[in-house]
């Protein structure tokens, strides 16, 4: 059995040096923030939050922000070329640029991990306006991703200062999305362990799970994961690497056409999959299938659950268990066109784990979309 739980190696009563509070915000840099909000509004029920750019004295880009509930995404697009936000685009296509961090003392924070190794990508900063006061800093972490810390006590404004409320009478209704669960890194070729070392020495995470291509591979794909999370668990960072299979594995796909390192999935927490993703369905969003066969013998492999099993299996939800209780997870497509950036919905009922006994289905599901694509 190669996966195992990793006990705690910080000494008893050992101070965490770096206190988190959960995701602040996800940012993506895109080609058209305008679209991309409107879509994540539409098919994913993202309400309107805060915008900037000319308008609000920031002549280089455009910020629009969507929330639900605890979940806010940015979408930033450059308005000309030869813009570090445009050549990221570029690079890597739609992506995920920014993981932040709610901290109480930004400054404190970057101090901390910076003097561990972290390589700064903001120094602190105070940003202030007329709701008052936030104190921002920031890390890069694999590829051209970075970790801004966010300190926003002292704040009563729609998001930053620099943001001005964004209204609008376009408003589809929620879809039950609730907070980031987790957000997963796909690495190169024997890079999992230098990150796992990054978020243990820069950031005192601690690994608490991991698996290895015994545990992640099909006849085809095969990949090696490492799970990070920080001392309170509010935020997990699985890290993947691709793992040597008969042909090019999954991760390989993304890194080609993410040209590096970055976010490979984002997965949103629910308190009712079923209707979260009917909802989603309706408007559009694509799911990975898995079999009917996948349903046949469910109950027998992960014990009584509480919901029907034909709604999970109309809709292609996923069922795994662990020693304290249950989750019932899905994966979307990419949500750009390339094999890039995809989203997980996972409902927890109890278990704290990732889903292990449902990868040789999920990786054989994501076989398929890359044969589909010339890509395996
Ligand atoms: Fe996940």
């Amino acid at each position: 059995m190669s996966t195992l739980l990793a006990a705690d190696t910080r000494q008893p009563g050992q101070a965490d040096f770096l206190p988190l509070y959960g995701t602040d915000y996800v940012e993506f840099y895109v080609g058209n923030a305008k679209q991309a909000a409107h879509y994540y509004k539409s098919a994913f029920g993202f309400q309107s939050l805060a915008y900037a750019g000319p308008e609000t004295g920031v002549k280089d880009r455009v910020s629009y922000v969507v929330r639900q509930n605890k979940l806010t995404f940015v979408f930033t697009t450059a308005l000309r070329t030869g813009h570090p936000v445009a050549d990221h685009v570029y690079l890597h296509g739609d992506g995920v640029k920014v993981l932040a961090l709610r901290v109480d003392d930004a400054a404190a924070a970057w101090h901390e991990t910076t003097k561990r190794g972290g390589k700064s990508y903001m120094e602190p900063a105070r940003l202030t306006d007329k709701y008052g006061e936030v104190g921002l800093s920031g890390i890069y972490t694999y590829g051209e991703t970075v970790h801004l810390f966010v300190e926003r006590d002292q704040y009563a404004g729609a998001f930053l200062p620099g943001f001005r409320e964004w209204k609008t009478g376009y408003n589809p209704p929620s879809t039950g999305l609730r907070y980031v669960d987790h957000a997963v890194g796909n690495v190169g070729w024997n890079q999992m362990n230098p990150w796992v070392k990054f978020y243990e020495e820069v950031m005192g995470f601690r690994n608490i799970l991991s698996f290895d291509d015994s545990d992640i591979s099909t006849e085809y794909s095969a990949l090696m994961s490492k799970v990070m999370s920080n001392g309170n668990g509010y935020v997990k960072f699985p890290i993947n690497e691709p793992a040597e299979g008969k042909k090019k594995s999954q991760v390989e796909e993304y890194l080609e056409f993410y040209n590096g390192e970055g976010v490979q999935h984002v997965a949103l927490a629910t308190d009712d999959i079923v209707r979260t993703v009917t909802q989603l369905r309706d408007r559009g969003v694509e799911f990975l299938q898995v079999p009917p066969s996948y349903y046949k013998d469910l109950i027998s492999r992960v014990g009584a659950i509480e919901e029907d099993i034909s709604p999970l299996a109309e809709l292609g939800i996923l069922v795994d268990r662990d020693d304290e209780g249950y989750l019932l997870q899905i994966f979307s497509k990419p949500v750009e066109d390339r094999p890039t950036l995809f989203f997980e919905i996972i409902q927890r009922k109890g278990a704290k784990s990732f889903g292990k006994g449902n990868f040789k289905a999920l990786f054989e599901a994501i076989e398929r979309e890359q044969s589909a694509r010339g890509n395996l």
